[in-house]
């Protein structure tokens, strides 16, 4: 399954795949400065071994066929550009998810995340059956807390000490989206945002978004989400 956006950038999400070692450890080697501040690391009494490529995919692999994982390759006009990957699908009543991902510092400020963030939401909401999607964002990272800005995610609440990044406990600020937030798609109200900053889209999608937003039954109640511990830059 290959999920493009619309306009340029050209992004393109396609499962992340054994043959993309290469193009993987490279844009990490290169990378390294970059990502490790944003990167989850072992807690204390956890395997301490560093994450490999081999080790990753393959602990990805066996948890996307348990149905767990989306594990994601991002391209840029067809080239390897970073991961995102949708974590700790949670069936029954919850049909939730949480997304985490990295980009190869070549490719920044293009709105590239943004794209594939929107790709990753509108696929898990049409074609997975999710209904809530919840990404975990350090207070420190402007970057990525730029992501879920421009992508009008709202805030749902803050975790202190919620996930172990770069050697230590970390606090996290809370986003969350629902299904019913985006009847027409995120890329879509992302890609339109760019056209009109108010939003450009026509005044009765807006107001039908506004009100649902608005419901009691919003779906944005805090809910906890734990990420998987070794994947970088979750
Ligand atoms: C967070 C990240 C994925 C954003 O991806 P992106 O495709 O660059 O997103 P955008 O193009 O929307 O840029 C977001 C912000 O990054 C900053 N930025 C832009 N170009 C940049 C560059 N060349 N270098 C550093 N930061 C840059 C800008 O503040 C930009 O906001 P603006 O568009 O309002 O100016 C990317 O910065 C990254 O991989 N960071 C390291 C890993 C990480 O933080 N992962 C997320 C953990 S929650």
């Amino acid at each position: 399954m290959v999920l493009s956006s619309g306009t340029a950038p050209k992004v393109t999400l396609r499962p992340l795949k054994a043959s993309d070692v290469d193009a993987w450890r490279d844009a990490r080697r290169r990378n390294a400065g970059w990502l490790s501040r944003w990167d989850a690391t072992a807690p204390p009494g956890a395997d301490a071994k560093p994450v490999t490529f081999r080790t990753l995919i393959r602990r990805l692999s066996r948890s996307a066929k348990a149905g767990t994982t989306l594990p994601f390759a991002v391209e840029v006009n067809g080239a390897f550009a970073g991961q995102l990957t949708v974590n700790n699908i949670v069936r029954g009543s919850a049909q939730f998810a949480s997304v985490g991902y990295w980009l190869d510092r070549e490719y920044a400020g293009h709105g590239v995340m943004p794209r594939a963030v929107a790709l990753a939401i509108d696929h898990c909401f049409l074609a997975v059956g999710l209904h809530r999607i919840e990404i975990a964002i350090r207070p420190e990272n402007s970057n990525s807390l730029r992501v879920v800005e421009k992508l009008e995610i709202p805030e749902v609440g803050y975790a202190p000490r919620f996930l172990h990044i770069d050697g230590d406990w970390r606090d996290h600020r809370l986003y969350a989206i629902t299904k019913e937030d985006v009847p027409f798609g995120l890329l879509k109200r992302y890609e339109e945002s760019l056209v009109s900053p108010a939003g450009g889209r026509p005044e009765a999608e807006q107001a039908e978004e506004r009100g649902r937003r608005r419901s009691p039954d919003g779906g944005r109640g805090a809910r906890s989400a734990s990420d998987e511990p070794r994947d970088p830059a979750t």
